[in-house]
């Protein structure tokens, strides 16, 4: 496993990769959600390349970008066994120099749900995945089910834009407890570990009436909300019962569906997701 990261290295480095190459972004800090996304890349092609970079043109003006927990010593012990070979971890100078002035945009799906509440988000995401694309040019590229609108955003971009990349999205992971496993719960108190598992069980509970039969979104939205109320550490920032592919509310549940949600848990912000096929 090698570790870079100037562009004229992973450029040379790149060069040396015949075969599939299966690419895994990520902004370190990593566990077995991240390791789950290498563990398949290794499965299904030769080469495996994944980057950690803290994207600072994702984060709005109130997020954490300064207080995002980093350890790449730690990411680089975890990745070691998994047959990685190259790990790409640039520098904001060399993601953005100087005078950089060049954005990606998905419109219309990056507007609802996280899209809405964190404005420029998703540009920034794009823009930094088109750049990671641009100097990996991998076949294959790794994203989460836990970032749901930011795989079908991603998935959008790859077809309006002619990117030649599979984009595979693999399942979320989670603890024990059913909490979705993310870089941002190191944020929880042990109190606030405990109430976060409310996202996990709202989700659970509008899909169990989901399988009993009731398919109208705003019943699933309400019980959702209901049950986050429960929990006086949670204050709930959206909930969402939306067309899978459009992102777009329903009425009516017809298709392949995704409930979704947004809740603070103290100052730390959690999303999850679960899919009705
Ligand atoms: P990051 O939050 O580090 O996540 C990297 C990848 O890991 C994403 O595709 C995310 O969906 C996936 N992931 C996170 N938690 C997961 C879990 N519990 N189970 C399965 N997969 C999980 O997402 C980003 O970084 C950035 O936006 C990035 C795409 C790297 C662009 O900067």
């Amino acid at each position: 496993m090698r570790s870079i990261t100037t562009l004229d290295e992973l450029r040379a480095a790149r060069l040396s990769l015949d075969g599939t190459v299966g690419f895994v972004p990520t902004m370190g800090f990593l566990h077995e959600g991240h390791l789950s996304l290498i563990r398949r890349a290794k499965e299904e092609c030769t080469h495996v390349v994944v980057s950690i970079f803290v994207n600072p043109t994702q984060f709005g003006p109130q997020e954490d970008l300064f207080r995002y927990p980093r350890d790449i010593e730690r990411d680089l012990k975890l990745i070691a066994p998994l047959g990685v070979d190259l790990v790409w971890m640039p520098t904001t100078e060399i993601m953005y120099p100087q005078g950089y002035q060049t954005w990606v945009e998905v419109e219309a799906m990056t507007r609802p749900l996280e899209g809405a509440v964190r404005p420029g988000h998703f540009r920034g995401v794009t823009t930094v995945v088109t750049k990671l694309f641009n100097a990996v040019q991998p076949h294959k590229s790794y994203f989460g089910q836990k970032d749901a609108q930011q795989a079908a955003v991603i998935r959008q971009m790859v077809k309006d834009l002619n990117f030649p990349i599979e984009i595979v999205v693999c399942p979320t992971m989670r603890e024990p407890d059913g909490l979705a496993m993310s870089s941002r719960n190191v944020y929880l108190d042990p109190e606030q570990r405990k109430a976060a598992t409310i996202l996990f069980r709202s989700l659970s509970a509008a899909k169990e009436l989901y399988e009993t039969g009731e398919r109208n979104a705003e019943t699933l939205r309400k019980r959702m909300k209901e049950i986050l109320a429960s929990e006086p550490l949670a204050q709930v920032q959206y909930v969402s019962c939306a067309d899978y592919d459009s992102l777009e509310e329903l009425t009516e549940i017809k298709s392949k569906t995704l409930l979704s949600m947004a809740v603070f848990i103290g100052g730390t912000r959690l999303i999850d997701n679960f899919v009705l096929e």
